[in-house]
């Protein structure tokens, strides 16, 4: 070895591991982790790679198997003794907060650590995320030192399926959208005015009547155009427990939502017998807000409960949404019942009185271990005791409700509505109203600063929510959420200080390609035109 080699064997041993850390490439990260440094060098993964993993990561390296397979032709190596490795850990000394991770690796080792199999799962996402996509047989990912956890632990996506109806096959792509911006809650709006989508056994005629209109609105709410295409479609339960143990598999919580008293339309066609007037009625075939809910006879609550009963026994979580929201008492205040009602229960009005449907409702859930979520109407004449508070129209029910004690979480139309337009309408299919750009879900604070750090501590965190009265088809879906839910993903994770949205802009054009792969249609006017 000459004198020049030994200066430049020098310089290499001096200055490369400055350079590798220095430049931090933008990775397609979203949402991005707490800390993450890169090394130089690769970790590459192929058929010699072995993986390895605790007894009770059965149903991580079951999906991690799956993915390399489907998607890079690559089966892990048995043979323990040759190739490089993955290894998955549960390592219960990190942060004690489900989702928590690290990844280490060397050229020979990646690590992935993880408090609880959530974690595992997130990292799992992470590297999934660094992959080549169209790439088989052999792929790298750089050598990163990851740790994270995520800053919220509702990090949900609603989608409505009354207004328009989608069947398993997206549900689950749906899901695997979710998963992969490590969201974990879908909150499953399963009963509206427009339809029943829900099979329960002791009243077919939920589903068999509920279940299909008799037209559609056209247009847009103002034209008051419908057509007369019977219309519809329901999950029976062994669709529901299908889709509960696909999400399951990628550590989503699946929360049902039964709407009472109001948006209750395609029930009372099925059953008018629980409706005030007791007349016949038609599953709606405009949006809107219909007068027709609910009445709170006895027999109203007995029928409640039973489909509350069935509904549990599917759904393992710990939440039913009961819904709440925009409830007329045109009907009520009419209803002998109601008057009398009220004066038995000495309820001063209709909001009392729907305060009080509610309670008793919430009873019924929470003798079977559970508890309810409700919209933030359910916060007008009294909130049930253990209820928690979804907030939509803005954030003061959600501040109130905190300030109460009662777990809350942020979905206000201003921020998190994914049906309102995007960009400019001139431009846009048509959509319901509103304008929720990307930048301004990116900008949202699930935390207001009108609570103190108890208060606080309610917030569970958000949720984008998606009606479909305007979104008839799942590409559809998929534009009106995408990108925004990466936006909101990122919200939820990662702490304020650390966000930053052309950062975010850039990891999002990183992952066109990646969106193309999985044929998601998305939205691009805020990026990469
Ligand atoms: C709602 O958007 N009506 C909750």
């Amino acid at each position: 070895m000459n004198l020049k080699h030994i200066r430049f064997l020098l310089f290499i041993m001096l200055y490369l591991p400055i350079l590798a850390v220095s430049e931090n490439p933008k990775l397609p990260l979203i949402p991005m982790p707490k800390n993450v440094k890169v090394n130089a060098g690769n970790f590459i993964i192929s058929k010699a790679t072995n993986l390895s993993a605790s007894a009770e990561l059965t149903n991580e390296v079951k999906y991690l198997n799956t993915y390399f397979k489907n998607n890079h032709q690559i089966v892990f190596n048995l043979d323990k003794k040759a190739g490089n490795k993955i290894v998955l850990k549960i390592n219960s000394l990190l942060p004690n907060l489900p989702g928590t991770y690290s990844i280490s690796s060397n050229s020979n080792e990646l690590i992935l650590e993880a408090f609880d199999a959530s974690g595992i799962f997130y990292g799992i996402q992470s590297i999934i995320q660094l992959l080549p996509i169209n790439q088989v047989n052999e792929v790298s990912i750089p050598l990163i030192q990851v740790s994270d956890q995520p800053k919220y632990q509702w990090r949900g996506m609603h989608l409505d399926c009354s207004r328009h109806f989608f069947n398993t096959t997206f549900i689950k792509k749906y899901i695997d959208m979710l998963a992969y911006y490590k969201m974990n809650k879908f909150h499953w709006h399963l009963t509206d005015d427009q339809g029943w989508r829900i099979e329960i056994k002791k009243y077919p005629k939920l589903t068999e009547v509920g279940a299909w209109r008799n037209g559609t609105m056209i247009g847009h709410y103002r034209d008051q155009k419908i057509d007369s295409i019977k219309y519809g479609g329901f999950y029976t339960q062994s669709d529901i427990k299908e889709i509960i143990t696909y999400a399951q598999e990628r550590h989503i919580e699946v929360i049902p939502e039964i709407e009472m008293p109001g948006h209750a339309l395609a029930a009372l066609a099925a059953y008018p017998e629980f409706s005030c007037s007791k007349l016949p009625t038609q599953v709606g075939t405009r949006w809107g807000v219909e007068t027709n809910v609910f009445c709170p006879s006895e027999e109203t609550f007995h029928f409640l409960e039973d489909i509350l009963n069935e509904v549990m026994e599917i759904f393992p979580s710990k939440y039913i949404h009961i819904g709440g929201d925009e409830v007329p008492k045109d009907e009520w205040n009419k209803s002998d019942l109601c008057q009398q009602l009220m004066k038995d229960q000495n309820l001063a009005d209709a909001n009392e009185l729907q305060s009080y449907f509610i309670r008793r409702i919430e009873k019924l859930v929470n003798k079977k271990g559970k508890t309810i979520i409700g919209w933030d109407e359910i916060l007008e004449g009294g909130l049930a005791p253990n209820a928690v508070v979804m907030s939509w129209r803005g954030e003061s029910g959600g501040i109130t409700a905190a300030k109460m004690k009662h777990p809350v979480i942020m979905s206000p139309g201003s921020h998190c509505y994914f049906d309102h337009y995007q960009a400019s309408p001139e431009k846009e299919p048509l959509a319901i109203g509103g304008f929720t750009s990307l930048e301004k879900v990116y900008s949202y604070n699930p935390t207001p600063i009108a609570l103190d750090s108890t208060e606080a501590t309610f917030i569970l965190g958000a949720q984008g929510n998606v009606w479909t009265e305007y979104i008839k088809t799942p590409s559809q879906v998929e534009y009106m959420m995408m990108p925004r839910m990466a936006a909101l993903a990122e919200v939820v994770w990662l702490s304020k200080d650390k966000q930053n949205y052309s950062d975010f802009l850039g990891r999002l054009t990183l992952q066109i390609p990646y969106l193309n792969y999985k044929k998601i249609n998305f939205c691009q006017t805020e990026f990469s035109k």
